[in-house]
């Protein structure tokens, strides 16, 4: 199977490049020469590589920039999704789309669901919200959106390096908001199940699949869990280690506010494509082993 993936050097890119779904043809498209700014580099770019599925993985991530670069969010998480998936529909190829938690405003206790109404609070969450709605609309029967949350990989910008490089700089204790909770996910997770979905379409077709789902870390914590975890992983393979002291999200105020509630109910996507995420303290120990080179 040809697969096209975009977002070429993203954490969730570089996971899938790692991954079984290796086993598949697989293209990467990046910039310049794709452009989710540039509808006609993302039409060209399908046209050319024919492929059998396409993995949209590009987005605009950066949660706080958006509130100020609102027109550009725009146009790379609300409308070129859009335009990816009617190309990949012309071309005859399902779309798997990734989102994101920061869809919900983050209320109540209970993990949310994939019908739960969506109430965007940033501009980084309202634009992915808009591009999930262009992706149904476009490819209304051959769609999969996969709604991820609290990434991170050994690669790229994500809250793990960070802890580790503060530890290695020699910061003897990190202060971590305590009051917002989520489910930590390694993009190893996500790959793993992105190559669930296309075993199961390739037996299936997407028809009866087509759908929203929730893929995250099975568990949860806050980030202040998350950064005290990643220092137990990381004493536990021998690197550097921190305190954390637990804040208030009020003590550090953000550009963006986020969600005090991001944990994902991921039951729907068990029992549709029959995988399961790890427990999140398991699979965070891999990435900070292969972070510290002790991992394999
Ligand atoms: N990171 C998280 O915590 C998180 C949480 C929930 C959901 N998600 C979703 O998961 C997906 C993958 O996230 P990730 O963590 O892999 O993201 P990432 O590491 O930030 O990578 C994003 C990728 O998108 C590319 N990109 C940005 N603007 C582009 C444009 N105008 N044209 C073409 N490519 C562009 C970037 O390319 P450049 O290298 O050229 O900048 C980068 O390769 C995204 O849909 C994201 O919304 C992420």
């Amino acid at each position: 199977m040809r697969i096209l993936v975009t977002g070429r050097d993203g954490q969730v890119a570089r996971a899938i490049a790692a991954s079984s779904l290796a086993s598949h043809e697989l293209i990467f498209a990046g910039r310049p020469d794709f452009d989710l700014g540039d509808p006609a580099s993302i039409e060209m770019t399908i046209a050319r590589t024919d492929p059998d599925l396409v993995i949209s993985a590009a987005a605009y991530t950066a949660v706080d920039k958006a509130e100020d670069d609102i027109a550009c969010a725009e146009l790379v998480n609300a409308e070129a999704p859009g335009v990816v998936a009617r190309a990949a529909t012309q071309a005859g190829a399902p779309v798997i789309h990734l989102s994101t938690d920061y869809v919900f405003d983050g209320r109540g206790e209970r993990a949310w669901r994939e019908d739960d109404p969506v109430a965007p609070i940033g501009v980084y969450g309202r634009t992915k919200a808009a591009g999930e709605e262009a992706v149904r609309r476009a490819a209304p029967d051959a769609h999969a959106i996969v709604r991820t949350a609290w990434v991170y990989s050994p690669w790229g910008t994500n809250f793990v390096k960070t802890m580790l490089r503060l530890a290695g700089n020699g910061h003897d204790v990190v202060r971590v908001v305590a009051d917002q909770i989520g489910c930590p996910t390694s993009a190893h997770c996500i790959a793993g199940g992105l190559d669930a979905v296309v075993r199961h379409w390739q037996a299936e077709g997407p028809g009866r699949t087509s759908g929203t789902y929730h893929l995250a870390g099975t568990g949860h914590t806050s980030w202040a869990g998350f950064a005290t975890a990643i220092f137990s992983a990381s004493t536990a393979a021998g690197g550097p280690s921190a305190g954390v002291e637990p804040i208030p999200s009020s003590a550090y105020p953000t550009r963006a506010v986020r969600p005090a509630n991001s944990r994902l109910d991921c039951a729907k996507f068990r029992s549709t494509f029959g995988y399961e995420t790890a427990p999140w303290p398991k699979a965070l120990q891999k990435v900070v082993d292969e972070l510290l080179g002790t991992g394999g």
